[in-house]
């Protein structure tokens, strides 16, 4: 069968990787791709938001299953508009969807179905905010409702920090409409983890767990980033909360989406606040992690394919996966600025002896050839992921790739997966 994979981060280069080793696939389109998905599928230079298009590719190429990496193309309704033409094609649809594209429909989701979530209140204009804003304890938090690029989530240690951060997003306007409501919610303590599942809207098939890395510098510190590293599993998440996290928070917000009408068929991904063994969501994603994608498909032992195709058929019982008892990691190295402004065309040195290190994965992101030349074009450039014993292991050969690979600027966290050590 012939697949096309949307999107061109490393997350995509991962579903490209996971995918080619299928035997049920004879050809991999990438749009738009980056350097490293075109060595396993045929790029195509048609943009993630460009729905249209996509669909008139899939239809003259006859593609058999589409498979969408990022939000956006989700939240627009691909998935509705590729049904239209009887195509196939995983993730959920465009109502199904709203569990990441609106915060405020998550939070009332949430509270309606009693799934554990931070206490917060839901606000249509900049004066109502305020308002509450003079009573509320602090340290509390203020989210734009809409997509905001992972950025949309401003925490705040007193009412003067709040009332500029309401300013922010409603009056300025700094993530457009995405900021035309906001929630504003307490401060959760506590670690986060990743929990994602697959789901076809009855069943779900939870996959092995992972933490990701936000924050761009060592010890968390700095600006927020699409994440600069994850390991899988996250050992935080004992046999008791994986159950647990499994059964009252991601089994009923799908039941409870489906009893609004809302079949929801894909990964979705629970980012998960825990303090003293208690589970909280913080958000919902509709696809998988970036970079966690990354750390967990490494571990897949089961070709994804037919997972993928009982999704969109809607008979996901039938299916039972299997993983490594192997750990992974996955440290992302960015460009030089990154998550502001960066720099771009730098060339990249060493990075084919180093993917020949074994256990060694490396999956490109922003990356691209000029003149023949391996360059970075984007702010989160590779994620070099390691398979190992355990998590130290991993750490281990993850990092030993890491050092070969070099252009001027390049960054990375050196401290990715020390977290997970702590619980051995
Ligand atoms: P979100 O996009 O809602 O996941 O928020 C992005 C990041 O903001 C999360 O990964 C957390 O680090 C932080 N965050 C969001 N909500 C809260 C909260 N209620 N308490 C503490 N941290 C939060
Ligand atoms: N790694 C965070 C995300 O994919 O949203």
């Amino acid at each position: 069968m012939q697949v096309l994979i949307v999107g061109s981060g490393g997350r995509e280069h991962a579903l490209v990787w996971k995918i080619a080793q299928s035997q049920k696939v004879s050809k991999i389109y990438c749009t738009p791709g980056n350097a490293g998905t075109r060595e396993l599928a045929e790029n195509v230079d048609i943009s993630v938001d460009d729905i249209h298009g996509l669909r008139e590719f899939a239809e003259k190429k006859k593609i058999d299953l589409t498979v969408i990496g990022p939000e956006l193309p989700l939240t627009m309704g691909i998935v509705d508009e590729f049904r239209k033409s009887g195509l196939r094609i995983f993730g959920p649809d465009k109502k199904a969807a709203e569990v990441e594209g609106s915060k405020i429909y998550t939070k009332n989701l949430l509270k309606k179905y009693n799934i554990p979530t931070a206490e917060g209140g839901i606000f249509p204009s900049p004066i109502d905010a305020k308002s509450y804003i003079k009573q509320a304890k602090t340290p509390f938090v203020v989210k734009a409702d809409g997509l905001a690029a992972g950025k949309g989530v401003i925490i705040c240690k007193t009412p003067e920090e709040g009332r500029e951060a309401v300013s922010l997003i409603m009056e300025k306007k700094i993530f457009g409409d995405a900021g035309k409501r906001v929630i504003i919610e307490e401060f959760l303590y506590g670690e986060e983890a990743s929990f994602l599942v697959f789901t076809d809207g009855k069943n779900i098939v939870p996959m092995v767990t992972s933490q990701d890395h936000k924050p761009i510098y060592d010890n968390d510190k700095g600006p927020n980033t699409g994440g600069m590293g994850a390991y899988s599993p996250a050992p935080l998440i004992n046999d008791k909360l994986f159950e647990n996290i499994t059964m009252d928070i991601m089994l009923p917000s799908i039941e409870g989406l489906a009893s609004e009408g809302r079949i929801y068929k894909g990964v979705l991904y629970g980012g998960l606040m825990i303090s003293n063994n208690r589970p909280k969501v913080l958000e919902f994603n509709v696809r998988f992690g970036d970079p966690e994608a990354q750390p967990i498909l490494v571990r897949m032992k089961s070709d994804l394919v037919p997972v993928l195709e009982a999704i969109v058929d809607g008979n996901l019982d039938k299916i039972d996966i299997e993983w490594s008892s192997e750990a992974s990691v996955c440290v992302v190295m960015s460009s030089k600025g990154y998550p502001g402004s960066y720099e771009k065309g730098k060339e990249i040195k060493v990075i084919r002896e180093a993917g020949r290190l074994k256990d060694v994965v490396i999956f490109h992101a922003g990356t691209a050839y000029q003149d023949n030349r391996l360059v970075n074009s984007g702010g989160r450039v590779l994620g070099v992921t390691a398979l190992g014993d355990d998590i130290e292991d991993a750490i281990n050969k993850a990092y030993e790739a890491v050092k070969m690979i070099g252009w001027e600027g390049a960054h990375y966290r050196k401290d990715i997966g020390q977290k997970a050590l702590k619980y051995f």
